[in-house]
């Protein structure tokens, strides 16, 4: 049976926008707009979507690095009674002893670490605030986490600009698994670094994870990185998730046209030919004024009349796979008759 470690039910986070002379609050930009979501324990979940559509608002609102603004982010400790981080502060998580088992590693490790701190004391400070540990006993505790993400002890009293960008970001996740957490936000963790380097950090990832049991949500826009790393894959489009099932469904049987419309654009590099690819009119809508009924609507190549009347709720159709489409039960045969499309690389 899986377990869930988190539950998002309709979770908001809207930054508001000043305007007018009296810089009073005018709008709202809707980050997220109501995102249901489930994760379980021990998966990794890749989120997916174009830039601005909520991945990173998503990660900062689960751990309240950026407080939740409605809606819930429930989660399940494995003992003791489920509680809701969306209602909880900083410090009420602190004291629940809950904080650090929720970590987030960030894109750009050169602004993440501090530029003044020896790699020594990056790692010691998550582990200090865990267990009162003796000098000796604290050393042999940061070393054996930096040779788990393969440095070593030669490295301790170095700066984190004596590094290349792949070698921080392996101190970044040190840091990050040095509070013992049970879940982690990975956010563009190898988009920023040399894709021959970007490999060598998601194995070391995909490891982690297995022999530490923990959780991740992988934030991505990049599909062929979540294929490989994901069990699970979340489709974000403006501030909602639109289609959330297991990896391998998500490529074999896509039912959003949204989602059609990512995988068409993945090149195949087995196949010289371009595929076909569905192409979307116009940008996307701003998220101060979302479009009415299905968010997605204005730029649909099936829209009908209710589409943008209705917004469609996140339908269970099994497999352990959800969609938010009216039209979902004939999106395949939409996709084969208008763009020739039978499936995806
Ligand atoms: N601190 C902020 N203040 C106002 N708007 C923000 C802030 N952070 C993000 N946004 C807006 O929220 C939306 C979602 O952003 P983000 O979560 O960063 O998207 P993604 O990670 O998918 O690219 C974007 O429209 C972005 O401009
Ligand atoms: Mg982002």
């Amino acid at each position: 049976m899986k377990k869930k470690i988190i539950e998002l039910k309709g979770l908001e986070k809207h930054y508001p926008v000043f305007g007018g002379v009296l810089k009073r609050q005018v709008n709202s930009v809707k980050a997220l707009d109501g995102i249901d979501l489930d994760i379980y324990r021990g998966e990794c979940l890749g989120v997916v979507g174009e830039s601005g559509c909520g991945k990173t608002t998503t990660g900062k609102a689960i751990i309240n690095l950026h407080a939740p603004t409605g809606g819930e982010a429930i989660y399940y400790p494995e003992d003791g009674d489920p509680m809701d981080l969306a209602k909880m502060s900083n410090r009420q998580m602190k004291n629940a002893g809950i904080r650090s088992r929720l970590q987030m590693v960030f894109q750009d490790p050169t602004t993440s670490l501090n530029p003044r701190m020896l790699i020594k004391h990056i790692i010691a400070e998550p582990i200090k605030e865990q267990e009162k540990l003796s000098a000796r006993e604290l050393e042999k505790k940061i070393v054996s986490i930096l040779e788990m993400v393969g440095l070593s002890r030669m490295h301790l009293m170095r700066y984190p600009h004596e590094f290349s960008g792949g070698q921080r970001q392996r101190i970044a996740v040190a840091r990050a698994i040095a509070a013992s957490p049970e879940f982690i936000v990975l956010d563009e963790p190898t988009s920023a670094l040399d894709v021959s380097v970007q490999a060598q950090i998601l194995n070391l990832l995909d490891k982690l994870r297995k022999e530490l049991n923990l959780t991740y949500l992988f934030v991505t826009h990049h599909l062929l990185v979540v294929k490989y790393i994901s069990t699970r894959i979340a489709v974000m489009y403006l501030g909602k998730c639109i289609e959330t099932c297991p990896t391998d469904e998500l490529f074999s049987n896509p039912l959003h046209p949204y989602t059609h419309a990512l995988l068409s654009g993945i090149p195949n590099p087995e196949v010289a030919a371009e595929p076909n690819r569905i192409v979307l009119e116009g940008d996307v809508p701003s998220p101060l004024n979302p479009p009415s009924g299905c968010r997605f609507h204005t730029r649909c190549p099936f829209c009908i009349d209710v589409c943008s009347r209705e917004e469609p709720v996140l339908l269970d159709v099994g497999n352990d796979h959800k969609v938010a489409c009216h039209r979902q039960d004939v999106v395949k045969e939409l996709v084969k008759e208008k763009f020739g499309i039978e499936g995806y690389f």
